[in-house]
């Protein structure tokens, strides 16, 4: 049998003989009465308290950071902010700590955090941001489950660069292994692509690698991508309704624990609010009615024109300050985006548009990229070949098209954008457990 943790204990109430296994957060007595915080990472903290402090701490010299079993009896609390509490009797100290052990009671700012790639997950808002990370995906995880999708499990090496974009990590003598370069995937979506013409309807949660050199506050090189496909669709508005109730589904509830491991009141708003604003009105606007709003309203941008790109700052501007919720952007220039999108439903020659959306969110920036995909064989072959691609390379994806082909469409997610935005932290690094950006892969 597993040692219950700490939310169990606390679970089960009042209760003599009971031991308490996490990490000392804190200690702190006066003459007659001492208390320690012990945390285990299960969302609960214990408040423990032991009498005659004196005594007890030269038989028990508990220090933060120290690992611990605590052996007591829970009661109702006489102190404010906790149900119960353990009256301590005894201690047995588990591992211990030097005096250096650096997280401390007080508060640490992230960026100091980010040099402690081992213990930085023992702070109360880093810890609350994992398990985060771990309701979110049971969360989506109900959702697909009840709109009969298939989770499937892409490859992490392929030897197609799916995006088109060159920002690979190549894969050391893949060549002389696989008489083929490999490469760390940048999307799943093609292989979803195959899997959905199968199962009609599959995602995935996947690591995905971008050896973009980008130094922003959003930008990982090995990130978690959250990607569907869904066969028998062929109206991009069916893609932003869905996208809209997937990640209305996942902020439906709060989540206390997130809200209460943030010092700062300040943050404590900020999460409700960000909440809040996800359960609220979304809207949609096209990419030219995005433009012309950008270049009439936007301080400082009217020379922006059609065909330019919808920078970042645009993207923040447009949820955050324009619109102030989630937004779609349809129908972007067909230069802009990969060759596997078809054209959209309203096409002008002047100016061609693929079917195709962003979700930009404020703070963020853009979250999901989706579109409808090419179904047919000549206009997808013809659209590779204008962009100089090798066919006979991605003969495998294009035999799709001639074997009961399908309409379909698909998306994929930022999962730490989606982290990084509803826990209110300021930089994807400190929503994923260990970073890995340009010039840093620690440990
Ligand atoms: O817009 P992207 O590049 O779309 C695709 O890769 C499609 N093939 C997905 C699909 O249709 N199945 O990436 C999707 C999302 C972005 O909107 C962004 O949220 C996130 O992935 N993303 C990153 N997140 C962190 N670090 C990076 N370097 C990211 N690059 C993209």
């Amino acid at each position: 049998m597993l040692p219950n943790s700490i939310k169990q204990v606390l679970r089960q109430g009042a209760k003599s003989n009971v031991t308490v296994y996490g990490h000392v957060k804190s200690v702190r007595h006066s003459k007659n009465v001492g208390f320690a915080d012990i945390s285990d990472g299960s969302g609960k903290s214990m408040a423990a308290v032991f009498k005659d402090p004196s005594k007890f701490l030269e038989a028990y010299p508990l220090k933060v950071g120290q690992s611990i079993a605590a052996v007591g009896r829970v009661t109702e609390s006489r102190g404010k902010g906790q149900e119960y509490e353990l009256l301590m009797d005894s201690v047995k100290i588990i591992g211990d700590v030097p005096d250096s052990y650096p997280i401390q009671k007080k508060k640490i700012n992230v960026q100091t955090l980010r040099s402690l790639p081992t213990l930085r997950h023992r702070t109360q808002t880093l810890a609350s941001v994992l398990r985060l990370r771990s309701t979110l995906e049971a969360r989506l995880s109900k959702f697909f489950v009840e709109r009969d999708f298939i989770k499937v499990n892409p490859p992490v090496l392929t030897s197609s660069d799916c995006e088109g974009a060159g920002e690979t990590f190549k894969v050391e003598k893949s060549s002389e292994f696989f008489e083929k370069d490999t490469y760390l995937t940048v999307s799943s979506q093609l292989h979803l692509e195959v899997l959905s013409q199968s199962l009609s309807r599959v995602w995935t949660l996947t690591p995905c690698f971008r050896a973009e050199m980008s130094h922003t506050n959003r930008h990982l090189s090995e990130f978690w991508m959250l990607e569907a496909e869904i066969s028998f669709i062929d109206d991009v508005q069916q893609l932003t309704n869905f996208v809209e109730s997937m990640i209305k589904s996942v902020v439906a509830n709060d989540i206390p624990d997130l809200i209460d491991s943030r010092f700062d009141p300040k943050d404590r708003e900020e999460i409700s609010r960000r909440f809040e604003l996800m359960r609220g009105q979304w809207n949609t606007i096209t990419y030219s009615d995005a433009i012309d709003l950008i270049a009439k309203y936007m301080p400082g941008e009217a020379n922006v024109v059609w065909g330019d790109s919808i920078s970042t700052a645009h993207e923040k501007w447009l949820a955050g300050s324009h619109f102030k919720s989630p937004v779609f952007i349809t129908d972007y220039p067909q230069e802009q985006k990969p060759f596997y999108m078809p054209k959209s439903k309203i096409f002008d020659e002047s100016r061609p548009t693929v079917a195709c959306f962003d979700l930009i969110i404020p703070e963020i920036g853009e979250l999901v990229g989706g579109s409808l995909r090419e179904w047919q064989l000549d206009p997808l072959k013809q659209e590779m070949l204008s962009r100089g691609m090798n066919i006979d390379d991605m003969q495998w994806y294009l035999s799709l098209r001639e074997n009961g082909t399908v309409p379909h469409g698909g998306f994929g997610l930022g999962f730490e954008r989606l982290v990084c935005y509803l826990s209110a932290m300021d930089n994807v690094k400190d929503v994923i457990p260990f970073p890995r950006v340009p010039e840093s892969c620690t440990c």
